[in-house]
């Protein structure tokens, strides 16, 4: 089998996305087996993380692998200056599957070059978090039932949030209509812009986070501005709080409307949002489990019929 990595969501067409999703599924219906017993999975985190990190634990210590690695780059040998790629040729002496967080654009994609073992990219920069998104459209098709002709609004920093350009480029394949909200400071790159109108893909940008924007859409998808990729800390303080949803926002929203968020927030959801039935994010996290064990499973060349099949059920 060539080796497979799991490095940017441009890569998959949209037969593998609800393959993907039938997957995940599966690990809902059965989180708990054995079918990665005897398998080592690294986590290489170069930047900081909850979830990400922690559910892709949880997922391979949940399938019966064992878990190695660093949440923390300084505590490894990279705070003496070892490269990337030595780093990464290293852990693939030690590892079946490399899952990495990297602060620079891109290093997912070069680890993947260079690895003999499977890379999973845990986000790169600014740039990508195919993983997130994986979850994101397991989230969305759970609670739409479908990925098609649906209306979803992006909320915040569209400039630097990797995980809403990674959502776009996935959605390209399902007749998507997106509200970019955002102010003029972290309004959705150029790049991203032009990805649309190559793919076809219908959007409208809004200042505000207004009742049209709320109750057209079917998902709403807040962001966290992301304090730690501006250069300029004045620029940070006066966006910081540009939208703060709160529970009397949403009176007007469609019934099916759902809220999601990568997480983690700061103050963009207000706390009275989370016992609105609106209200999705904790459940759109836990998802993260299932999505991250079907993706372990698939960079591993195990197949959906394996899964399916499986007798290491443990639940
Ligand atoms: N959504 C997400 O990437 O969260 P963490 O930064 O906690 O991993």
């Amino acid at each position: 089998m060539d080796k497979h990595n799991f490095v940017t969501i441009a890569d998959l067409s949209r037969e593998k996305i609800l393959y993907m999703i039938r997957l995940s599924e599966e690990f809902l219906r059965h989180p708990n087996r054995e079918i990665l017993k005897g398998k080592v999975v690294a986590t290489l985190f170069y930047e900081p993380s909850t979830r990400t990190r922690l559910s892709f634990e949880t997922a391979a210590n949940r399938l019966g692998a064992r878990v190695i690695g660093f949440s923390d780059a300084k505590a490894s040998s990279v705070s003496k200056g070892e490269t990337l790629k030595d780093t990464i040729l290293m852990v693939s002496n030690y590892a079946d599957v490399i899952v990495m967080r990297h602060y620079i654009e891109g290093a997912a994609q070069y680890a993947g070059e260079i690895a003999p073992v499977p890379i999973i990219n845990a986000g790169d920069g600014a740039h990508q978090h195919p993983s997130q998104c994986m979850l994101d459209l397991f989230t969305i098709h759970q609670t739409q039932s479908s990925l098609e002709n649906l209306t979803i609004s992006l909320v915040g920093d569209l400039k630097y949030g990797r995980t809403v350009h990674s959502l776009l480029m996935a959605m390209r394949h399902f007749n998507p209509s997106f509200h970019f909200v955002a102010p003029e400071e972290l309004s959705m790159p150029a790049e991203y812009k032009l990805y649309c109108k190559e793919h076809g893909i219908k959007y409208e940008e809004h200042l505000d986070l207004n009742d049209e924007v709320i109750s057209t859409s079917d998902i709403i998808y807040m962001t966290r501005v992301q304090k730690e990729r501006f250069s300029d800390l004045m620029e940070y303080e006066r966006v910081k709080n540009i939208y703060i949803l709160k529970s009397d926002m949403l009176v007007n929203a469609k019934s099916n409307m759902r809220i999601l968020h990568p997480l983690p927030r700061v103050n963009e959801i207000d706390y009275d949002v989370d016992d609105n039935p609106h209200a999705y994010y904790i459940q759109q996290a836990r998802n993260g489990l299932y999505a991250r064990e079907a993706i372990i499973c698939d960079v591993l060349g195990i197949t959906l019929d394996e899964i399916i099949n499986d007798d290491t059920i443990i639940d």
